[in-house]
């Protein structure tokens, strides 16, 4: 795992826009997207660069990593309007090309089981990003997630519900709690990650990831087992790193 502390949350935007830059730049990719507020900046730094430095996404293909299970693709928390809100609607990449699962579905296991062929059949994602929560979750994958399982419908902690109230008006209770997610061996199979945080809120949980055992008590450490992983971080987010 690669690990780069930058000084601010502005410098990890900068730093992991560059890395998407990368994958963007020669084309055609198929980029795996994180919503929730930590990558916001980076999308914000993706979009002034499409705008300012002739940065094209018409030939990228994007996968969400979860959906809220009964928000339709137009409630505005849903993550399919999330997404196109904070970045898709802001650069060239076809409507068409942003796929999430489905969370309207009747059926969340099939839509499920939908989704991981959907992504198997697009060629698998290239370069997936990635939010960690304050419980070390990764996508909706909370902690006791198998580190190999596949895109399945979860239950969110209840940390995840009270970290996440602040975008439903802070309240709990407006709180979808099931989903629709990646499963951690989904998020495996891209061939590289890029996981953002910021903030001392995530300081616990990025030791957890780094230096604690590669096992479903963080599942965000199942980043230690892939052979291509770069951790973004702020100071306050790599606080409580031990010292190398
Ligand atoms: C969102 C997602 C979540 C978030 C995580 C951190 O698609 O998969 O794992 O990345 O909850 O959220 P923020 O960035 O809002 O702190």
């Amino acid at each position: 795992m690669d690990v780069v502390i930058t000084p601010d949350p502005a410098s990890a935007a900068v730093a992991a826009a560059d890395i998407v830059e990368e994958y963007v730049r020669p084309g055609p990719m198929t980029l795996g997207l994180a919503t929730g507020s930590t990558p916001v900046a980076t999308y914000r730094e993706l979009i002034r660069r499409h705008r300012e430095a002739a940065l094209s996404f018409a030939r990228v293909r994007a996968f969400l990593l979860d959906e809220y299970l009964g928000l339709t693709p137009d409630d505005e928390e849903s993550y399919h309007r999330t997404i196109r809100r904070e970045f898709t609607e802001s650069i060239d990449i076809p409507d068409d090309e942003v796929f999430g699962p489905d969370g309207t579905s009747s059926d969340p296991d099939r839509a499920a089981r939908l989704y991981d062929e959907a992504i198997r059949s697009a060629g698998g994602v290239d370069l997936q990003l990635l939010g960690i929560g304050s419980n070390g979750h990764i996508g909706f994958n909370e902690p006791g997630t198998p580190l190999d399982g596949r895109t399945h419908s979860a239950t969110l902690h209840r940390q995840t519900v009270s970290d996440n109230a602040r975008f439903f008006g802070g309240s709990t209770s407006a709180v979808p709690v099931h989903v629709l997610t990646q499963g951690l061996g989904t998020i495996r199979d891209a061939r590289a990650l890029l996981l953002i945080a910021t903030g001392e809120a995530k300081a616990e949980a990025v030791a957890a990831m780094i230096e604690g055992p590669a096992d479903p008590s963080c599942p965000a450490s199942v980043l230690q087992l892939h052979a291509h992983a770069t951790v973004i971080l702020d100071e306050a987010a790599a606080s409580r790193l031990g010292p190398h």
